[in-house]
């Protein structure tokens, strides 16, 4: 257990005394209920928010980003901006790092954490996460598209993907493509290979985990409790 304002002032965003300060104007609440003492201790897996938004006060950190086109899924470049620019000077000091990577051009879904032993059970071939992503294609994508996907692809340089999923939306020019594993290029290959070139790709989920519509290309948030706890207990 832990003072209420060391625990926040730990997450780097506030000082103690901007800490006091949230408290006694009634912007902070522990487990759904507003406290007004910051000398009262809590767990730092306690649900703490401030003015309504989750903070994590626990060891490790998690965010979740909707990337936009044209930055890199690294921690840093030497000459190009990567998705860790966008994070404010006190997340960018905590040594997150993107759980996978996405193509520059690929939008959507990207998990942020300097939680080494999750990102590494979630990227593990024999953890089987599935990665739900939308592409727009050239062309429309059909049933043969769709056996082939489920059977398992051999591509033309003699890369095996596992089966996976294709489901047609609307006019069969854009789809949903459920993998299970995450080569370099996947879908964008596995759809070249069927004649379909990718023209925009976007992630949508990680296992439990799905892009909140309510986040904007280039926006991102702290995970709540429930979606920390929905991976952690997906990794056992
Ligand atoms: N597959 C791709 O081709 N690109 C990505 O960024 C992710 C999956």
């Amino acid at each position: 257990m832990e003072r209420l304002d060391k625990l926040l002032a730990a997450t780097g965003r506030w000082s103690r005394k901007e800490v006091k300060e949230l408290v006694r104007q009634g912007r902070v609440q522990v487990r759904g209920r507003v406290v007004m003492r910051p000398e009262e201790k809590y767990e730092p897996a306690d649900p703490i928010a401030v003015d309504g938004q989750t903070v994590s006060c626990g060891a490790f950190t998690y965010i979740m980003m909707n990337k936009p086109d044209g930055l890199l899924s690294a921690t840093e470049d030497r000459n190009q901006k990567t998705v860790l620019d966008l994070l404010p000077e006190q997340y960018r000091k905590q040594g997150l790092f993107p759980v996978g990577r996405l193509d520059k051009d690929t939008l959507g879904l990207l998990l942020l954490t300097n939680d080494g032993e999750l990102a590494h059970r979630m990227l593990a071939p024999k953890s089987h996460v599935d990665k739900v992503y939308l592409a727009h294609v050239d062309g429309k994508v059909d049933q043969r598209d769709v056996q082939a996907f489920a059977r398992g692809l051999t591509l033309d340089d003699g890369l095996e993907c596992m089966p996976a999923g294709l489901e047609p939306l609307e006019d069969a020019s854009r789809c949903l493509v459920t993998l299970r594993e995450g080569k370099f290029h996947q879908v964008k290959r596995m759809l070249a290979f069927c004649g379909k070139p990718v023209v925009r790709l976007e992630r949508l989920s990680m296992g439990p985990l799905k892009l909140d519509p309510s986040l904007g290309p280039g926006q991102w948030r702290v995970l709540t409790q429930e979606e920390v706890r929905a991976l952690s207990a997906l990794m056992g």
